[in-house]
């Protein structure tokens, strides 16, 4: 059974484009320092490793994979599990939530004011009738409806047509007011921030470009939290990363958090898109951001972004190595086949939609000579690859599990 299942995987990946650029140079630049700063990563991760409810996600290894892929190894980190909202996303807007509220409320009382004070609700009154904001494809839109309810401000979240009811009903269990459009991911971006400017209210939005960028970097610090602790629970250091991208938010803190934390050890970093939504390898090819009109909606709902972060340009400009863009048909046998127990020695690993794009991309990188070659991708390569999601649309994932998609 297992073993149809890796076959209809195998057979299933395909690549529809690729990019090879120039692995990162051997030291963080000033310039990618100043848009996104060593320092603001090392005070996400203080403050966020202080949280009660903190617990490092698991980095599991991957042999069956390691083996097909001819490579030495291939680690997975489960982002499943994070703070119980099932996506590396709670590392990032909750705590940008809690970081404003204590800015504003510390403005207001003319006092100093801890995070932690916001996040164990004790100003209530005064963020009681503050407002944040963000458009999400689900997961964001969580972590900011999560980090609102713990303050105890507003929040309002705008969803695209095509986000699920199950990532809606989420959203509305922790107490955001939702709001689903009739356009795709990029126009509820426009929308929520055009209402956010008349409205007076904090847009808290996982993408960046020109002149809004300060949240979005305390987004992508908090994700490099997973960075810290890939470096601490594994004994080696990868030689590749493949990480997906949908506006490039976690492939640049990602691959920025590599690069400043090893320098010339930075391993070389691969982006993966959707081919529905690759602006990521359409920016590289051009040598400038460029957006692509999404058409068709991948199953990979978190990578179904038309626009590349700002800041995440000026990261992976210089610090990819390459990218790559993979089709829907391998993801649904790819999560079968880690909730099967067979990838990890056993351990049942749920790997939701946006889990997978790591995998493939390897399985599909190493039967290219081109690409193989161009990243050096041999018998001594020690790949990590993330598991952002669990089963964040249950319903989906139990359906997809059950194979009947
Ligand atoms: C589960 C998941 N993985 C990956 C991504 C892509 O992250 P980014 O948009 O920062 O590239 C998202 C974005 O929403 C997501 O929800």
């Amino acid at each position: 059974m297992t073993k149809n299942l890796f076959t209809s995987m195998q057979e299933a990946i395909k690549l529809k484009d690729h990019w090879i650029g120039n692995p990162a140079s051997s030291h963080y630049p000033s310039e990618v320092d100043t848009q996104f700063p060593a320092a603001s990563m090392d005070a996400a991760q203080t403050e966020i490793q202080s949280w009660p409810t903190y617990q490092t996600t698991a980095l599991l290894e991957l042999p069956e994979i390691a083996q097909q892929a001819g490579v030495a190894q291939v680690l997975y980190k489960d982002e499943s599990t994070r703070f119980g909202l099932g996506s590396f996303k709670a590392l990032g807007g909750a705590y940008a939530v809690l970081q404003y509220l204590a800015t504003r409320v510390s403005e207001k009382l003319g006092c100093d004011v801890t995070m932690e004070s916001i996040r164990l609700g004790e100003h209530k009154d005064t963020v009681g009738n503050m407002m944040v904001t963000t458009a999400t494809d689900g997961n964001h839109g969580r972590s900011v409806a999560w980090g609102a309810q713990l303050a105890g401000c507003q929040c309002r979240i705008y969803i695209h047509k095509d986000v699920s009811l199950a990532r809606e009903q989420a959203m509305a269990e922790l107490g955001a007011n939702v709001i689903r459009i009739t356009g795709n991911y990029d126009e509820s971006v426009k929308l929520c921030a055009s209402d956010a400017d008349k409205n007076g209210w904090q847009m808290v939005s996982d993408t960046s470009y020109e002149g809004y960028t300060a949240f979005p970097t305390q987004i992508m610090s908090g994700y490099s939290v997973m960075i810290d602790e890939i470096l601490e629970q594994s004994s080696t250091v990868p030689t590749h990363v493949f990480i997906q991208a949908g506006v490039g938010g976690l492939a640049a803190a990602v691959a920025a958090a590599l690069w400043s934390r090893l320098g010339e050890n930075c391993p070389t970093i691969i982006v993966v898109e959707s081919e529905h939504a690759d602006c990521i390898i359409r920016s590289l090819k051009a040598g400038k951001p460029t957006p692509v009109d999404i058409k068709t909606e991948t199953i990979m709902a978190g990578l179904s972004c038309g626009e590349i972060s700002l800041i995440a340009w000026e990261v992976l400009k210089r610090c990819a190595a390459g990218a790559v863009s993979i089709n829907d048909a391998a993801v649904p046998p790819a999560m079968r086949y880690m909730a099967s127990g067979d990838a990890a020695n056993g351990t049942k690993i749920e790997a939701g939609e946006c889990a997978v794009p790591g995998i493939i991309a390897l399985l599909a990188s190493v039967k290219n000579n081109e690409l193989s070659k161009a990243f050096a991708l041999d018998k001594n390569s020690s790949v990590l690859v993330f598991g952002c999601e669990g089963a964040t649309d249950p319903e989906l994932y139990s359906s997809i599990i059950a194979d009947e998609l």
